[in-house]
């Protein structure tokens, strides 16, 4: 398949170019799509045949549920049964946003979207590029992370076209996500809305506007039924073997990556140190990637995906980070490198 590059200026979105994208999925076709998290590869949400051909893109198993994404609240009630008053407050407060809200399907959304669940995610995402397209097409537009199933969700458009390229039909070039890490999805459908996965709204955003909520612990028991169909599969891997460094103390966790980089290295392993800029200068000996500033953790998680590709890139064997302080981002931060660090084989069941 030839991919086609529809470049669209992020601020200011060009209208012929976002017709060209909203036309084309339309017409049941894929176009990756730049949103505030990270990219998505969009397809019409009705479409069982369209859901099929978007896990084929990405090589992902169709038991795993994908994120429908709506252009304002008012069509929210167009495919969920029931919203709720909880659910509504979340919307009005952080939609749109990095959220997602799993409700009961209406029967429009086929079961292939919702990889044969009867709930289905919805999310209004905030990019001005994602938005203008949602406006224009006026249909829900279903969209996992854009990356092959298994690799880092991409962040910018050379991630995409990386992976993708030849696989979809058209890519939209628009500079880099904001966020960078996947949206909060949040279980609406519980008396006690559940979070399933740590995102930009923190779990105390959101209890400042419902109160308490419960959160799914990061990992599985074997032969647990995953609440979040996604938490089951291998997420965000990089190639090489990523081990983390929990230190309190900022000299502890530096001699420490130091010792284990000079070990690795002394095995004749190429290695990579993903790491804050206060580390740089004393690690300059090795391979770094810059996380940015190690106080500003939204920095760090918009950097973070682009580091682990960076190391996949470099063909590093052995990669090594510093932990960071579970608060705010830190939560969600701590959430996708514990992932990308996870060696344990019921994790790793498959990839996504
Ligand atoms: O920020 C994001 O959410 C990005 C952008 C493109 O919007 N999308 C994204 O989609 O990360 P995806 O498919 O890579 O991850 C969706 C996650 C998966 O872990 C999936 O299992 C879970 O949300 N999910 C989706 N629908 C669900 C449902 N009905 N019930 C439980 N979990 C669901
Ligand atoms: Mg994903």
């Amino acid at each position: 398949m030839k991919t086609q590059i529809i470049e669209i200026n992020p601020e200011n979105p060009q209208t012929d170019r976002v017709r060209q994208a909203s036309d084309l999925l339309k017409a049941g076709k894929l176009v990756a799509f730049p949103t505030e998290t990270v990219y998505g590869i969009g397809a019409n949400a009705l479409s069982a045949e369209a859901a099929k051909a978007i896990y084929q893109a990405k090589g992902r198993p169709g038991d795993n549920p994908l994120i429908v994404h709506v252009a304002n609240r008012n069509q929210v009630s167009d495919y969920v049964e029931d919203i709720g008053s909880q659910a509504e407050k979340l919307g009005a407060a952080f939609w749109p946003g990095p959220l997602t809200m799993i409700f009961k399907k209406k029967a429009n959304i086929p079961h292939q979207i919702t990889g044969g669940l009867d709930t289905v995610g919805i999310r209004i995402p905030a990019h001005p590029v994602a938005r203008a397209i949602l406006a224009e097409c006026r249909l829900p537009i279903a969209a996992p992370s854009a990356n092959i199933s298994g690799r880092p969700s991409p962040t910018d458009f050379k991630h995409v076209w990386e992976d993708l390229n030849g696989r979809v039909d058209a890519i939209i070039k628009s500079g880099s996500s904001q966020v960078g890490l996947e949206s909060t999805v949040i279980d609406m459908t519980r008396p006690v809305p559940v979070i399933l996965r740590p995102g930009g709204i923190s779990q105390a955003m959101v209890e400042a506007v419902i109160g308490p909520v419960e959160v799914s612990r990061g990992r599985l028991d074997r032969g647990q039924i995953p609440m979040a169909p996604g938490m089951k599969y291998r997420h965000y891997a990089p190639k090489g073997r990523l081990s983390l460094v929990d230190q309190v103390d900022f000299g502890q966790r530096l001699k420490a990556l130091k010792d284990l980089a000079g070990e690795a290295a002394g095995q004749g392993k190429k290695v990579g140190l993903l790491v804050p800029s206060q580390y740089l200068a004393a690690l300059s000996q090795y391979l770094c990637f810059d996380l940015g500033d190690e106080n500003n953790l939204e920095e760090v998680a918009r950097r973070l995906f682009d580091g682990l590709r960076f190391m996949d890139a470099k063909q590093v064997e052995e990669i090594f980070a510093p932990t960071f302080p579970e608060v705010g981002m830190g939560v969600a931060v701590m959430n996708r490198l514990r992932k990308a660090a996870s060696h344990d084989r019921d994790l790793q069941l498959e990839t996504q």
